[in-house]
């Protein structure tokens, strides 16, 4: 039998490329997707989802203004719900019904994992997406199940406008595909690795991103203080 796959915004951009990859690997992929009737952010909509092997969370929205004075609410709230709450409800039901071996591969960006002034809300939804897929890595590993992030810098996709994907074109900036971010999912899904976040940019492998260790607190004697204990 086929290894199932969904993709959630598997309509359109890199989601689609996702399902087109996936579907080339061999998989049965389902797209998940607004413009067809399923919206991430919808708690009850998730409890449809059945077991898949593989699951791409990649459904995703840009987040409003640079300056923040100009936010506008509905945008803010919406690039939240469908950029964070599309990723943990997904991943709080795919803890319940992936089997052992299950592999998640959620799409953040290179927003994710630098400031982004253009657009402080998508960043900072990206970075949600970055800790949570780091930080749920453990859990999701005690039942056998993992969990990366993709990280790709600016693709030409329909989420970019006319306008900036000629400030690129005349600038001499390379765009990512679609497709060279389906094949770093792919590189993700298959790499063995969980919670790791994989930069993605034109003319490079995707790189397995190295977060710099955090400053441990140090005691009055001055010595180091291993990791903390577990908070529960
Ligand atoms: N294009 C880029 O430069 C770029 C760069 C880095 C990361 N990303 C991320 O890649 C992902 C895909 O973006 P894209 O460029 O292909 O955009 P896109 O606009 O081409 O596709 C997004 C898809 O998500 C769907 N969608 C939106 N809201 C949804 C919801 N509530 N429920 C279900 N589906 C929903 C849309 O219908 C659409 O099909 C996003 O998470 C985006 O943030 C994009």
């Amino acid at each position: 039998m086929k290894h199932r796959a969904i993709v959630t915004g598997g309509a359109s951009g890199i989601g689609a490329a996702i399902v087109e990859r996936l579907a080339t690997e061999g998989l049965d992929v389902g797209s998940l997707d607004l413009s067809t009737g399923f919206d991430v952010t919808e708690p009850t909509a998730w409890d449809a989802v059945g077991a898949v092997e593989i699951a791409c969370l990649n459904a995703g929205v840009l987040g409003g203004p640079a300056d923040p004075a100009e936010i506008d609410l509905e945008s803010y709230r919406r690039a939240f719900a469908v950029n964070v709450d599309g990723v943990v409800l997904g991943v709080r039901r795919l803890a319940t019904v992936m089997p052992t071996g299950g592999r998640i591969v959620c799409t953040a960006s290179l927003a994710g994992l630098t400031s982004i002034p253009e657009d402080p809300v998508y960043a900072a939804t990206k970075h949600a997406v970055v800790g949570f897929v780091r930080s749920v890595a453990p859990s999701l590993e005690k039942r056998g199940i993992s969990i990366n992030a993709v990280c790709p810098g600016i693709a030409d996709t329909p989420m970019l406008s006319d306008i900036s994907r000629e400030r690129f074109r005349s600038a001499g900036f390379p765009l990512l595909g679609a497709d060279d971010v389906a094949a770093a999912v792919w590189v993700a899904l298959t790499s063995g690795e969980t919670g790791h976040a994989w930069a993605v940019q034109p003319g490079r492998p995707p790189v397995d991103f190295r977060f710099p260790r955090v400053p441990g607190p140090r005691t009055a004697d001055d010595g180091s203080v291993g990791a903390p204990p577990s908070f529960s």
